[in-house]
C-alpha cells in the first residue's frame, strides 16, 4: 500500500537483527537498520563515494562505510567520522501491523 506520506517498504519479519540491509523502495536504494527494537532508514549510497552502506558495519547507532571507513549516525544521517562530511539523507520509519513504512518525501 502506498499513501501520500508513507510507503510500504517491507515486512517486519524481513528486518535484520541489529544489522543493516539494503533494498529498493520505489526505485530508491535504501539502507534499513535495526538497533534493538528501533528501526531507521537512510539513503544507501555513501555521500563520499560510490559505496553501499548496507555492505558496511553497524555498531550501535553508527554505520561504517565499507570503502574508506567514514561513519554516519543512522538516526539522523549525520557524519560522525572522517572522511565523510556530508550527511546521508535519513527517512522517518513506522511499523504498523506487520509492515514497515518509510516517509520518503
Ligand atoms: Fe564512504 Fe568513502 S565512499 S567513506
Amino acid at each position: 500500500m502506498t499513501d501520500t506520506l508513507w510507503t510500504d517498504a517491507l515486512s517486519a519479519a524481513e528486518l535484520p537483527t541489529d544489522d543493516v540491509m539494503g533494498l529498493l523502495v520505489n526505485g530508491r536504494d535504501i539502507a534499513i537498520y535495526t538497533v534493538g527494537s528501533e528501526v531507521y532508514a537512510t539513503d544507501n549510497v555513501c555521500t563520499h563515494g560510490q559505496a553501499r552502506l548496507c555492505d558496511g558495519f553497524l555498531e550501535g547507532h553508527e554505520i561504517e562505510c565499507p570503502l574508506h571507513q567514514g561513519k554516519f549516525d543512522v538516526r539522523t544521517g549525520r557524519p560522525t567520522c572522517d572522511p565523510v562530511t556530508e550527511p546521508v539523507r535519513s527517512y522517518p520509519v513506522k511499523i504498523e501491523g506487520q509492515r514497515v513504512y518509510l516517509q520518503l518525501d
